[in-house]
């Protein structure tokens, strides 16, 4: 590992009087911010040594810097906090972030191991994703991480936030007015995530796994950080209904932060691997039946974006060519490979690897010895593929990585709808009672004997979700449908988890229902999430003069507290102008 000790990092807070998110322009720096890619990220350190080393020679390297305005380090100010009382920081690493926040190779293709020292203001507590953590003296925290991993997972978070156990290995941090709500959320039930995790992909290698619930304008429903995943606080809904998104951070523990994408082009390997993972993990925990209807939700955003980008788009790749002169050539910004497309698609090529295959236990078997062979390590799609062939000489032996139409070539290089889709029929009976409720709010007459008999109350939220995506695919609906609806369920109108006031946002825009455009508002402003929050400008965007007028409005006043590439992004739908 490359021994380097950065010490007397000071953390910086934007002045007072200026947003926090001024391009961080080097003092000193001859080229105008048009023209040097990546400028708010910072520039390239160049270190010349006196000589040049020897191999295997260790070398320390001290570097005394300062950060504070660059895209990784987020300054939250009280009032965008939960509690508004005091501020907030955290860091966001990925993609390529981090590099604003320390002098890094900000590559997941080098791993390492890491220690800080934090001090903080008086009574703010500071926490890391660290294998060991020590209150050393009144506001200076220790922190270590004993496992190597790549400059991304570093992360830190400083505010006012408390914690509560939650299981033998886990607790959850949250400012104090939401930890209540946080340990109810997830009291007991992590540890069972985890056990069938190692159970099925071995031995969790990263000591606690604890939560942080995050101040509403985190971008990520969860950001596997280890040790410490970061989470938004959508997720407490207080019915634990959003709980696929802990799995999934959790599966992160073998896909991601064991196995490691080398570089950020294959991007699915963390992801794809990763939703496989916590299906898997959740079809051993709640059956098949529910983990069908959740992967049926992601197959329909699949849709939906490719719908959106059209499936042709380069990025409707699993393996995507980011180029090295981004954003002035026309490679790919590693954080625009964050779509459906690895998730998804990702997702679908893993099960195309467990069909070949045909029996779970014995792809659970190669998921098992594929994170033994390649743990602390990152890898290519190529390493991950050619040891699935050794691992299975018969398929090897059939060619089964070059079957027409299924080329282990075209899943990682043709952009489109996967050649081969698992099979969520064990979900039918969740998913048709939805389907068959939507094609009745799309009728032109409606049949309100029909509706009224179909009792609700007793769905599960990605039920709602389910019926919910139906209804927009089939938006706008004949004139009042949407009215009547509104009224009926109050349940999905007047919701407050965070998935169904997605959905029903992009219904009232796509059938232009005005008399609930302050619910768009009101979503848009409780939350920052970039999943939730594009989607919407999205639908405003493509709307209605008046809701054009609602983006522009809801959007001036809540740039402020947006994550800097989210405001960005939304700059882009807008097309305002926006300074890399
Ligand atoms: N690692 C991702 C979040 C991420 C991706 C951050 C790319 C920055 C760049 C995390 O594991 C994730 O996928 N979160 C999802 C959860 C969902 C798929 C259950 C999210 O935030 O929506
Ligand atoms: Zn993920």
């Amino acid at each position: 590992h490359p021994s380097v000790a950065v010490r007397r990092a000071v953390l910086r807070g934007p002045p007072a009087d200026t947003p926090g998110d001024t391009p961080g322009d080097t003092p000193g720096q001859p080229l105008p911010v048009e023209s040097r890619p990546f400028a708010s990220y910072g520039t390239a350190l160049h270190i010349a040594l006196p000589q040049p080393p020897r191999a295997g020679q260790r070398l320390t390297l001290e570097i005394d810097y300062e950060a504070g305005e660059g895209p990784g380090v987020c300054w939250l100010a009280p009032e965008q906090t939960a509690g508004k009382q005091k501020p907030y920081m955290y860091t966001q690493g990925q993609a390529v972030l981090n590099r604003s926040f320390f002098p890094c190779f900000d590559t997941p293709s080098v791993k390492c191991t890491y220690s800080a020292t934090v001090e903080v203001p008086e009574g703010f507590t500071a926490v890391m994703s660290a294998t060991s953590w020590e209150k050393q003296k009144d506001n200076t925290f220790v922190f270590k991480m004993s496992q190597p991993i790549p400059s991304y997972l570093i992360a830190l978070a400083v505010g006012d936030i408390v914690s509560a156990d939650v299981g033998p290995r886990s607790r959850v941090w949250a400012e104090p007015c939401l930890i209540e709500a946080a340990k109810k959320e997830y009291d007991g039930v992590i540890e069972e995530f985890l056990v069938v995790g190692e159970k099925l992909f071995g031995p969790y290698v990263w000591g606690r796994y604890d939560i942080l619930f995050m101040p509403p304008s985190f971008p990520f429903g969860g950001m596997e950080n280890p040790c410490l995943t970061f989470v938004t606080p959508c997720l407490l809904a207080g019915d634990r209904s959003l709980v696929d998104v802990i799995i999934h951070e959790i599966s992160h523990s073998w896909f991601g932060n064991l196995v490691t994408n080398a570089t950020w082009g294959e991007f699915w390997l963390n992801e794809g691997f990763t939703m496989y993972a916590q299906r898997r993990i959740s079809t051993e925990v709640y059956g098949p039946a529910y983990t069908c209807l959740e992967a049926a939700t992601g197959r329909a955003l699949l849709r939906q974006h490719m719908d959106n980008t059209g499936e042709d788009h380069p990025l409707n790749k699993l393996r995507v060519v980011i180029e090295p002169g981004f954003p002035l050539s026309l490679g790919v910004n590693p954080d625009d490979t964050y779509n459906e497309t690895p998730y998804e698609k990702g997702y679908c090529f893993v099960s195309y690897l467990a069909h070949l295959v045909g029996d779970q236990s014995k792809f659970d078997a190669f998921l098992q010895a594929y994170v033994n062979r390649f743990k602390f390590q990152s890898i290519t799609a190529d390493d991950t593929l050619g040891f699935f062939l050794e691992y299975f000489p018969e398929l090897k032996e059939k060619g089964v990585d070059s079957i027409p139409g299924f080329e282990f070539d075209r899943w990682l290089n043709t952009p489109g709808w996967p050649p081969f889709l698992p099979d969520l029929s064990p979900g039918q009976q969740l998913m048709k009672p939805a389907e068959e409720l939507a094609e009745l709010w799309a009728a032109e007459g409606l049949n309100m004997e029909a509706i009224e008999a179909v009792d609700i109350t007793a769905w599960r939220t990605y039920q709602l979700v389910y019926f919910l995506d139906q209804v927009l695919q089939k938006s706008p609906l004949p004139e009042g449908n949407v009215e009547r609806l509104s009224k009926m369920y109050p349940k999905i109108s007047k919701a407050q988890n965070a998935e169904l006031r997605l959905r029903w946002c992009q219904i009232v825009l796509k059938n232009n229902l005005e008399a609930e455009y302050s619910k768009v508002k009101d979503f848009l402003h409780s939350q920052g999430k970039q999943k939730y929050t594009l989607p919407v400008y999205r639908a405003m965007w493509g709307g209605s003069e008046s809701a054009r007028a609602l983006a522009m409005e809801t959007f001036s006043a809540t740039a402020p507290q947006l994550h800097v590439n989210v405001r960005n992004y939304v700059k882009k739908i807008l097309g305002l102008e926006v300074v890399e």
